[in-house]
């Protein structure tokens, strides 16, 4: 039973359509990231379900009650901002009480309910601190603290660690996730970062312009992605133009090169282009791997990255990127030299517009 349902929400400034047709069906306790790039209409998404817009077309419904009619404070729903968005006139223990003093909450209610709370981020030392006295990462799990403390049925989470360091972003994170797993909680993380989503999702939407282009696992998301905006968005991926030879036997070539892949090319003659996808991490050199799956190219450019050396080789028309498990011992090849790579059948996907 989904529990947070988006039925064809739409969305229109004056002209523009920002939201088209967005449909999403959330499960209890569910982790649901949307991905996508700036002004595809993330945030547009997020404050409808709040109910800071109103949709211009669609339903949205939490537990199988219509939220449509509900103004955002009769809607029960935690927010967290990219910007910290605290009371700076409250210190954290007013902050975090300030939901359940406005929902008129008892007193001794109140102070356990912030106790709770305050222990659930690890700041209880923090109590009577003010947020100039504090940094960003404390900052926004006291933010985190104040969206969840009146038990809301739904958190929603708008870009909330875009505007730490990379080190607090990665461990932040990776608390939120287990906050949210503790609690059950049932949350909507915007994230323009496709390695935040792919870490901590139960799933994923990635949007494009608007709409959803693929939902699915990270793991789906990232092996198969469904359109050529995923592929190129999720990861770091070799698009390849490909001429088809065979399509009854899915042979294609590239260059002069022919491969043979292992899904069906759908409706296609010999001779038509296709879009194909490799993951640089999919293949390895093998100096004598032949046949239909390996390609050979002469080496453009190598990149040290740390944990990964990327190598960059020309096929045909196209640039295949791939990469090599860094180790003491290697030696990444020279440009110019020729290497071959070899991948599975099943690496090389068919990419639909
Ligand atoms: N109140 C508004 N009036 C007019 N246009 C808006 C308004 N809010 C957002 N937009 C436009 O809608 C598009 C989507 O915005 P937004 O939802 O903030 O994207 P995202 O969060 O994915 O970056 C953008 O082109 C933005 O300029
Ligand atoms: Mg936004």
């Amino acid at each position: 039973m989904s529990f947070l349902t988006l039925s064809s929400i739409q969305k229109s400034f004056g002209p523009v359509q920002v939201v088209k047709d967005f449909n999403m069906s959330i499960e209890k306790g569910e982790f649901v990231s949307f991905l996508g790039p700036s002004g595809c209409g993330k945030t547009t998404v997020l404050r409808m379900i709040a109910g800071f817009e109103t949709p211009s077309g669609g339903a949205i419904a939490i537990d199988g009650k219509s939220q449509m009619n509900l103004r955002p404070n009769q809607r029960n729903i935690g927010m967290v901002f990219q910007a910290y968005a605290l009371f700076p006139n409250m210190n954290v223990a007013e902050n975090v009480a300030f939901g359940l003093k406005v929902a008129g909450r008892p007193k001794a209610e109140i102070d356990a309910r912030v106790k709770e709370m305050l222990g659930l981020i690890k700041l209880d030392h923090l109590a009577d601190r003010y947020p100039y006295q504090m940094s960003g990462g404390q900052q926004q799990r006291v933010a985190l603290a104040r969206a969840l403390a009146p038990k809301p049925q739904v958190l929603l989470l708008d870009e909330p660690l875009s505007a730490l360091d990379a080190k607090i972003r990665v461990s932040l994170r990776e608390e939120i996730r287990m906050i949210q797993q503790q609690l059950g909680i049932t949350t909507v993380f915007v994230t323009h970062d496709q390695e935040e989503a792919l870490s901590i999702s139960d799933r994923i939407v990635v949007m494009n312009a608007g709409k959803a282009d693929q939902i699915g696992t990270p793991a789906e998301i990232y092996n198969r992605p469904a359109t050529r905006f995923v592929a190129g968005f999720v990861g770091t991926l070799n698009l390849i133009e490909a001429k088809v030879v065979d399509p009854a036997a899915n042979r294609v070539s590239i260059g002069d090169q022919g491969v043979t892949l292992r899904e069906p090319l759908g409706t296609v003659k010999a001779g038509d282009m296709v879009s194909l996808a490799l993951r640089p991490e999919a293949g390895s050199i093998a100096p004598d791997a032949k046949g239909d799956t390996a390609l050979s190219g002469a080496v453009v450019s190598t990149n040290f990255l740390g944990s990964v050396i990327r190598t960059r080789m020309k096929v045909g028309d196209s640039i295949i990127s791939f990469d090599m498990f860094n180790s003491p011992g290697l030696v990444p090849p020279a440009v110019g030299e020729t290497v071959t790579l070899r991948f599975t059948a099943g690496d090389l996907l068919v990419i639909s517009d």
